[in-house]
């Protein structure tokens, strides 16, 4: 299970992206980026973040520590800023938080250098995750501590939105011409050598543990909470042992 907190004291809000997360303070007296259940596409961003984080975690990928953030929507009352408020309002009960990494500056592929083996880890993992939100204009990648860190895997597994016609969606191929990392010659062999096997149906198991069973009640046709962790951990299994032949566009 993710850490539970609680959020004490709301920040500010980081404008960068679409989403609105905003930054936060916990009874642990943490600092985390809070990414709201009432924003946008609400649940199933959350869903993707957890899905998508754990999974690059275990796959040896830095991804910041992510927490589950109980909110009393009374916090938004005080907020001057419409849209804010109206999120907080709007994202009482279970949030995701994820540690703020204090320092962190965005990833800009002109200015670092990404290893040919690191790059092909992460565009491989992109390709099965289907990650459409890791472009050079928009890297979702952070540079703390001299290390590569992943951030903002909302935009994933698209299948979850249409689940009859996921098991199509997913035997897709991944286009990587305007990934972040292209330039980098990754070397994608080597990290579907050594990740794929990987991915199990015990560890997507594990993966999908953690997702909060109240982001997961209410979706048609699944009856309870279970059924629908199998449904999100089928087409990664499926899509682990083949995805290195579909993935199109790098150098
Ligand atoms: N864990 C983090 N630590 C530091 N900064 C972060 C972190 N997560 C997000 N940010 C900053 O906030 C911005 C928006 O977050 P992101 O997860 O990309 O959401 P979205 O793009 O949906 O708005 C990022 O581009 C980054 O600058
Ligand atoms: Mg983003």
């Amino acid at each position: 299970m993710l850490t539970e907190v609680t959020v004490t004291r709301y920040i500010l809000p980081l404008r960068e992206g679409g989403s609105l997360p905003g930054l936060v303070e916990a009874d642990d007296l943490g600092t985390y980026v809070l990414k709201f259940t009432g924003a946008g596409q609400g649940r199933k961003t959350l869903i993707a973040e957890v899905v998508c984080g754990e999974l690059a975690r275990r796959l040896g990928l830095r991804v910041p520590r992510l927490v589950t953030v109980d909110l009393d929507p009374v916090l938004g009352l005080g907020e001057p800023d419409q849209q804010v408020q109206d999120l907080l309002k709007s994202s009482g009960g279970t949030n995701l938080g994820m540690d703020f990494l204090s320092g962190a500056l965005g990833f800009d592929p002109l200015a670092f250098e990404v290893s040919p083996e690191e790059a092909g880890r992460i565009v491989w993992f992109d390709a099965l995750v289907n990650n459409v939100d890791r472009s050079w204009r928009n890297p979702n990648l952070l540079r703390w501590r001299g290390e590569v860190w992943l951030i903002d895997h909302g935009a994933t597994m698209i299948w979850h939105h249409n689940w009859p016609g996921a098991e199509t969606s997913a035997a897709r191929p991944y286009d990587t011409s305007d990934h972040a990392l292209a330039r980098f010659a990754p070397d994608i062999r080597a990290a579907a050598a050594a990740l794929a096997p990987l991915v199990t149906e015990e560890l997507l198991a594990e993966v999908t543990a953690e997702i909060p069973d109240a982001w997961l009640v209410d979706e048609p046709g699944f009856a309870a909470p279970d059924d629908l962790r199998r449904a999100y951990a089928r087409p990664l299994l499926a899509r682990a042992a083949t995805i290195h032949d579909r993935i199109r566009g790098h150098r």
